[in-house]
């Protein structure tokens, strides 16, 4: 069916929501870091699942029990596969990106750190992995430390290399893509120099995985948290990654039904992961859903092409936007993954978005749940373009004509 190079026109009529109009304009999305469209591939295959399989999994004997925990058991498999994880055993499900990572504070954090140990994040953490370590650190009198940034807007490494000679680093938390600066970090060597310093990495990939090829056994990191809505598949659906010998010695997040081995009045045998950290009935729409997307994706040609597109994209509208003096772009990584945040002088952010919208263009303004990065920029907000695999320079064009049109009649500078 999909012929071409990336037949982004043929890739359209796939998700039903692109014909959508808005004050009669077709409608643009550029509002993919936030959450992506969904195909009809993952729309079908929730209704699949509740017209002909719903039941609960690993539980039942009956045919239909089975038969969807072999699906369910088999979308973990796909997810590992789709990351490169050794085994499906280290896939374990969650709500998404902020659950999976506070299972591994809560859990592998609160039994790996002491009193007077250092967490480190970096300055371009999304809320969802600050937070966390840092309710970790006032458990357990642990101090979070930040990695700066350089000029550009890249992860300081030489900065980093200081903080883990210098200080007790148990965990570094860092973000694999910045969901407000596009900057792709480099974790396989972060990781290289965490472990070299006997400390474990979390990386955050909610903004990687849609972008490009993310493969566990050559980023060698401790864990990988994913949401499943921004790489196409459902919301209330993810995924954390852990190495095999960590997830088994650490203790459950959630307790209750399906995490047991055992269970008497006097005490509780856990069952081994994933399914220790799996209490109560999942979203088993949800990862059969998540299932499809990946299914999707690869048919449509994988994450390398998906990537080329975009990159080629990105460019584009990085071009155009030089043409706007009245533009900022915020940042200027090494590496950029297909997003970008831009402030345009004398208009605020939500007065663009809300002009934007006008056009059926569906842009991001605010915060970005990045909010220490933003004071770092000494901005409180930035309007934020994030593509997709749907994405055409068409698009692009009307995108930055719009804006062109913001500045002449809400600009005042
Ligand atoms: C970098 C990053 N991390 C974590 C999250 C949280 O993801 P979720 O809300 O799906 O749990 C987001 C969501 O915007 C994100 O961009």
């Amino acid at each position: 069916m999909y012929t071409q190079t990336f037949p982004v026109d043929v890739i359209r009529r796939d998700f039903p929501i692109l014909a959508t109009k808005v004050n009669a304009h077709p409608i643009i999305y550029f509002d993919n870091a936030a959450t992506t469209q969904k195909p009809l591939a993952v729309i079908e295959s929730i209704n699949t699942y509740y017209r002909y399989h719903n039941a609960p999994v690993h539980r039942g004997v009956y045919k239909l029990a089975a038969n969807v925990t072999e699906l369910y058991e088999k979308a973990r498999q796909h997810i590992a596969q789709f990351i490169n994880a050794p085994s499906a055993d280290q896939i374990i499900f969650t709500r998404g990106a902020t659950e999976a990572i506070n299972l591994i504070a809560n859990s592998f954090g609160q039994q790996q750190i002491a009193k007077g140990d250092i967490i480190l994040v970096s300055m371009m953490e999304h809320h969802s992995n600050i937070v966390p370590w840092q309710q970790l650190c006032q458990r357990k009198g642990a101090i979070l430390k930040v990695i700066p940034l350089t000029e550009a807007g890249d992860i300081d490494l030489q900065a980093y290399r200081s903080l883990l000679e210098e200080y007790p680093v148990k965990i570094v938390a860092i973000i694999h893509v910045s969901n407000v600066l596009g900057a792709v970090n480099p974790i396989a060597q972060m990781t290289q120099l965490a472990h070299q310093h006997h400390a474990s990495i979390v990386v955050d990939g909610a903004q990687a995985i849609s972008h490009m090829s993310v493969d566990m056994q050559a980023l060698d990191c401790d864990f990988y948290v994913c949401s499943g809505h921004k790489i196409y598949g459902p919301t209330g659906i993810g995924f954390l990654y852990g190495k095999a010998a960590l997830l088994n010695v650490m203790p459950p997040y959630q307790t209750g039904g399906a995490m047991i081995e055992t269970v008497t009045f006097e005490q509780t045998r856990y069952a081994a992961p994933p399914q220790r950290f799996e209490a109560g009935t999942p979203n088993i729409a949800g990862v059969l859903g998540l299932d499809a997307a990946l299914s999707y994706l690869e048919r449509i040609g994988g994450m390398p092409s998906i990537e080329a597109h975009e990159k080629a994209l990105l460019t584009y509208l990085y071009q155009k936007l030089q043409d706007l003096p009245s533009v900022q772009i915020i940042g200027a990584p090494a590496y950029r993954a297909a997003l970008l945040s831009l402030t345009v002088h004398g208009v605020h952010p939500h007065d663009l978005a809300t002009f934007l919208d006008h056009y059926g263009i569906t842009a991001r303004a605010g915060h970005h749940c990045a909010m220490p990065l933003l004071r770092h920029y000494q901005q409180v907000a930035l309007l934020r373009f994030s593509l997709g695999l749907y994405n055409t320079r068409q698009e692009i064009d009307s995108v930055v004509k719009r804006l062109q049109q913001a500045v002449e009649e809400l600009g005042h500078g």
